[in-house]
């Protein structure tokens, strides 16, 4: 039987979809409405059919420079008229290029080196198991709701596939909770201070090689840490020489307004995991470390196609137009319009509007008073954006995932403002049918 909501999108787009469920496994399926996508330009994306929609996900951050950037166009065709190989085993100029480009343009101290991989998953699984392998300490820190990938390491250390029951959680991993200061803890303890005491406790032991952090904590609900939070953590990994990894896998390079997320608090990890946006949409993932641990064991992280040209040209190119079309800044200025236009909604049920640049969340609520969350509404609101023009996704629960292209215009932000505020308003109405939301449950 169809799922609900099928007979309201073009049949064409409907068609494509019921051949797709037929089809393709559900394992690696996340829905939330029936979105069949035949191409994208920009921030828009266009329904098999031709209807298009403003983009407000960027595939989750991967086409941060929105669709079809006709420079990340012009790298795949020439690098694909005629690759040097396919990847391992000899070394090709992009490849060298995309590694050495990294190396300059994210700080760090010693003599680092670059993994070059497909996804933020391998990136950070990646990362990790060489921590885990060359360090005498075994354990790892990582925060509850976080997420590093669906692979591996990087899986058993994400707390919100642990805490879906996704995967057995790492024996050897510690998770601490993240700071939320607009859910600080119960008891009326400083949500920064038991962060880092519990990271303390742990570090104190002796045994925990490397800390995971995500800079915003963005699938497990786009959460805004205190400031302070990455400075007390360098500061813990300094005392206790534990290895400070970041991820920026999602909210990195150039969304949050700079290049790194990690910047808006001036510190220098030890590793930095990146993925989505490095290939633009093309499986481009990296992670820059420490020479001591990346180099060993040697054939240890193989994947045959891992630096094939047309990825690593694609990565260079990427970085390139981030720095010259200066998207980092253009990021902060559009996100300050995106939370002013939420803020400007004053709706009973918006509890919070929170971001840096680009990478923000907008948490729902029952009312404001009780500040209680509220998925269902989140679930509904996002499909009825999704009817009216606009697709966006919920994380942690009942929060909006607003991240879109780095390109995305003042009037693009406009219109989708508008549109969202209309789909708060129709949801709030119960104009999307419970039985349509029960067919796409996303996570
Ligand atoms: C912070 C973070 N790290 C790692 C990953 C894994 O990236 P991928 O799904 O591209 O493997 C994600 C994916 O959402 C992420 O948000």
């Amino acid at each position: 039987m169809d799922p609900a909501g099928l007979d309201s999108i073009a049949p064409a787009a409907a068609a494509l979809y019921r051949r797709d469920l037929a089809a393709v496994a559900g394992i690696e399926k996340l829905r939330f409405f029936p979105l069949a996508v035949e191409s994208g330009h920009g921030s828009t994306l266009v329904e098999v059919g031709g209807r298009e929609l403003i983009d407000l996900s960027a595939t989750w951050t991967a086409s941060g420079l929105g669709h079809g950037h006709p420079r990340i166009t012009a790298a795949i065709t020439k690098a694909a008229m005629a690759p040097g190989g396919a990847g391992l085993t000899a070394v090709n100029p992009d490849a060298v290029g995309l590694a050495e480009d990294l190396l300059a343009l994210v700080p760090g101290k010693g003599e680092r080196r670059v993994y070059l991989g497909h996804a933020g998953s391998d990136s950070c699984d990646v990362a990790l198991r060489a921590v885990r392998y060359n360090s005498a300490r075994k354990k790892i820190v990582a925060f509850k709701e976080s997420y590093h990938g669906g692979i591996g390491l990087a899986m058993a250390t994400s707390g919100l596939h642990v805490s879906t029951g996704a995967v057995t959680p790492d024996a050897n991993t510690v998770f601490v909770d993240y700071p939320n200061p607009f859910r600080p803890p119960a008891n009326g303890e400083d949500a920064l201070a038991r962060t880092l005491g519990q990271i303390e406790a742990a570090f104190a032991v002796g045994d925990v090689g490397c800390i995971m952090v995500e800079p915003m904590l963005a699938d497990g609900g786009m959460v805004l840490p205190p400031a302070g939070f990455l400075k007390g953590i360098e500061a813990l990994c300094q005392r206790y020489e534990v290895l400070f990894a970041v991820d920026e896998v999602k909210v990195g390079l150039g969304r949050p307004g700079l290049l790194h997320a990690f910047q808006l608090e001036g510190v220098i990890p030890d590793i930095v995991c990146f993925g989505k946006v490095l290939g633009n949409g093309l499986p481009v993932s990296a992670a820059v470390g420490p020479a001591a641990l990346f180099d060993k064991p040697k054939a240890a992280a193989l994947l045959t196609t891992v630096g094939n040209p047309i990825c690593a040209a694609v990565g260079r190119e990427v970085l390139r137009v981030l720095v010259e079309e200066d998207l980092a800044n253009r990021a902060a200025r559009a996100g300050e319009r995106l939370r002013a236009g939420f803020r400007a909604f004053n709706h009973p049920r918006i509890g919070d509007v929170r971001g840096h640049g680009l990478a923000n969340g907008v948490e729902l609520v029952t009312d404001r008073d009780s500040n209680t969350p509220d998925p269902d509404f989140a679930a509904a609101v996002i499909y009825r954006a999704f009817e009216l023009g606009v697709c966006v996704y919920q994380v942690g629960g009942n929060t909006l995932e607003v991240t879109p292209p780095l390109v995305i215009t003042d009037e693009e932000i406009d219109r989708s403002l508008e549109i969202l505020h209309q789909a708060m308003e129709d949801a709030a109405a119960g104009k999307v049918p419970a039985e349509v939301l029960a067919s796409y449950r996303g996570w």
